[in-house]
């Protein structure tokens, strides 16, 4: 199951790049059950049926029935099941019930989604600009889902006792131990960060504008499972020194001593995986940790997390295409880079800063101006994309965003310091 570097699909024409992203999300529910694809396994996860269907009412409801006269919705009682947090598109199922809906079966989401494509299909070449526009944006909105379709179903094969792999072939490299840390020092000053409106970006990633970096080093890769093991073995999950209060409260209550999906077998380290249980890598970048968990290692290292314009600045001269994604033939472990510094792929990586506009930002008019901007309190700015992150979505300006307790995306670390 380990995905060949492939060309990016976010330059395909339309239609192409449609029929691409629709396919990918079929690929990946293929090997799941009507079972697999319904249940709920936490309010934060969405059963996979529900990320095929969601993805695809996204379709009808913002084109189809918006730009298409004489669309007939697929089923009119479904939009409530469906729309996710739109409130411009009235009264919706509960979030955290996702997981009673085991009518439509997966298959009928599956004809659902054929509907959809057909439509879609027919009306591509007879759309205008600004229904063009919503197209690029639920393609990249369904890549989205894609990853979150990923570690939705780790999450909840996590719960089954059995362990069961999703796929359960070997899918790693074995890869030498990274050296040391090194230390990329920029200049300091004033930099530009965030997107120019050439290309297609999410509206929270602009305006690009100035920024003031203070003299500090950012590391040249991130840190490494056998790196969070000393930290653990150190005792840093006992070390109320290391930890914000909202995160030693969190450690406290939820009883935190490792990494979600570490588990110790035998007097060693294992972890969770796409491929089932296996011992950690001591080389592989660590993840599934929490903004709390990176924050209190980077205390305990002695540095601290990068702001994310420090990220971007750093981040904006390397190719984001390079670096272990998600291609056609689904998801692949973390690994630790060949060669860095690598700042794409393999894991989300914690930055210090809250999610908030940037100067100058304004959501969009109507129900897709609720895209972004109403999320931006209280989370978290992440950055890099992972390896569920279908190849070619992140960009250096891609901003992700989390609560600081949330842990089951790939979510990493990379340090930085002050000089
Ligand atoms: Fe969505």
């Amino acid at each position: 199951m380990r995905a060949p570097a492939a060309a990016s699909i976010q330059d395909q024409p339309l239609a192409r790049r449609y029929e691409s992203v629709r396919a990918l999300s079929l690929a990946l529910a293929a090997p799941l059950s009507d079972a697999d694809a319904t249940v709920q396994s936490m309010p934060d996860a969405s059963p996979a049926k529900w990320h095929l269907a969601h993805t695809t009412w996204f379709f009808e409801t913002f084109v189809l029935r918006d730009s298409v006269p004489g669309y007939r919705l697929h089923d009119e009682r479904w939009p409530f099941l469906f729309n996710s947090y739109y409130e411009a598109e009235g009264r919706r199922h509960a979030r955290d019930r996702r997981g009673m809906i085991t009518r439509p079966t997966l298959d009928e989401v599956r004809a659902y989604r054929a509907h959809v494509d057909a439509a879609m299909a027919a009306a591509l070449p007879t759309l205008g600009d600004d229904a063009r526009a919503i197209v690029a944006l639920g393609c990249h909105h369904e890549e989205q889902h894609q990853e979150l379709l990923v570690t939705d179903i780790l999450h909840l094969f996590s719960e089954n006792p059995l362990e069961p792999a999703l796929w359960p072939a070997a899918r790693k490299v074995p890869v030498a131990m990274p050296g040391p840390v090194g230390w990329i020092s920029p200049s300091g000053g004033i930099a530009t960060i965030g997107h120019d409106g050439g290309a297609f970006a999410f509206d929270c990633e602009g305006p690009r504008h100035e920024v003031l970096l203070t003299p500090h080093a950012i590391a040249d890769r991130t840190v490494t499972n056998g790196e969070w093991a000393a930290f653990i073995a150190d005792g840093g999950y006992a070390d109320a020194r290391h930890w914000l209060s909202d995160g030693w409260a969190w450690v406290k209550a939820e009883g935190i001593a490792a990494p979600l999906y570490w588990e110790q077998r035998d007097g060693a380290w294992t972890r969770f995986g796409l491929d089932g249980r296996r011992p950690i890598d001591p080389a592989a970048p660590v993840t599934h940790v929490s903004f709390f968990e990176a924050d209190a290692y980077a205390s305990w290292a002695g540095a601290r997390l990068p702001t994310e314009a420090e990220w971007e600045a750093a981040a904006q001269t390397h190719d984001a295409n390079i670096g272990h994604f998600m291609d056609a033939a689904g998801p692949v472990e973390p690994r630790p880079a060949t060669e860095g510094p690598a700042f794409f792929g393999d894991v989300w990586e914690w930055t210090g800063s809250a999610y908030r506009p940037y100067p100058g930002f304004r959501a969009a008019e109507g129900a897709v101006g609720e895209y972004n901007g109403k999320f931006m309190s209280g989370q978290f700015v992440l950055r890099g994309g992972s390896c569920a992150t279908p190849r070619g979505h992140a960009r250096a300006s891609y901003r992700n965003f989390f609560y600081p307790h949330q842990r089951w995306q790939f979510t990493g670390v990379r340090l930085a310091k002050d000089l």
